[in-house]
């Protein structure tokens, strides 16, 4: 049984000093946690912090970071490294969010570059793909999602792909308040899988974690978790409240306290 994977992505918000209240409010709301997995993934600044704090929190909560350089170490000025970020306990990075390719020209390029710098050096990448609302509109989402996966994941083995988590991210949906309708991810996931089935060993591919990402809240996360194909969220705006975030992770464990809903 796959575990979900739900995690926090507090984009450019919060400082270090946030961080331990977040988590005491996020554990005091979330409670037992046994069949997910949970990554905050705060800025670069936060980090040692979460992992500071991390040490003394049970072992269903893990670190990421939001982005990474391909490169493993030199003169690359504000950029930061795949050993920089496991010398901090981090153990996911997101790569090629949607953000990072429409404001700072990301392609599916270094994409590749950056997830196989991070399955390198053993962190988890948790890739980013999606479609525009033009994109979408003009028919062309399979084609765009099957372009960003076959290049994104470059020359990942299928040994690699054990380590990869997909996230699909509607880029329409992302901070707008429009979700994708349950319908429309898993038809989304479902073609992600057949991509992945196709092009790596099939066993391996079923396996793949896919997340879902764009406007995620405790309101509509039960229904989108549910989906076949759907093994857990990316959340950007609802997890800067670590009372929703946590109720976005009770959606994703089957049994359910009855003092949360
Ligand atoms: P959102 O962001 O939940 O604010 O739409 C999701 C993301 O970009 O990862």
């Amino acid at each position: 049984m796959k575990k979900k994977i739900v995690a926090a992505n507090w984009k450019m918000n919060l400082t270090h000093k946030e961080v331990k209240p977040y988590l005491d409010r996020f554990l005091a709301t979330v409670g037992e946690i046994n069949e997910v997995q949970v990554v905050f993934i705060p800025s670069f600044t936060s980090i040692p912090a979460f992992a500071d704090a991390l040490e003394e929190s049970p072992s269903f909560c893990e670190l990421g970071a939001q982005d990474m350089h391909w490169e493993k170490e030199g003169a690359f000025t504000g950029e930061i490294s795949a050993a920089m970020l496991q010398a901090l306990q981090v153990k996911h990075v997101v790569i090629g969010h949607s953000e990072r390719r429409q404001w700072f020209g990301e392609s599916d390029e270094i994409v590749a570059k950056k997830t196989a710098a991070a399955l390198q050096a053993g962190l988890h990448p948790i890739v980013c793909i999606g479609e525009t609302l033009a994109e979408r509109d003009g028919n062309r989402v399979e084609e765009v999602l099957e372009r960003q996966l076959r290049k994104g994941l470059g020359d990942c083995s299928s040994r690699d792909l054990g380590s990869v988590v997909i996230a699909y991210e509607p880029v329409w949906a992302i901070g707008t308040g429009k979700t994708a309708t349950a319908a429309q991810a898993q038809e989304a996931h479902a073609f992600i899988r057949s991509v992945l089935v196709s092009t790596f060993d099939p066993t391996t591919a079923e396996g793949v974690r896919i997340q879902y990402g764009g406007s995620v809240k405790p309101e509509n996360a039960r229904e989108l978790m549910a989906q076949k194909d759907v093994d857990g969220a990316l959340v950007g705006g609802a997890c800067l409240n670590p009372e929703s975030f946590a109720r976005i992770v009770r959606c994703a464990e089957k049994r359910q306290p009855t003092s949360i809903t």
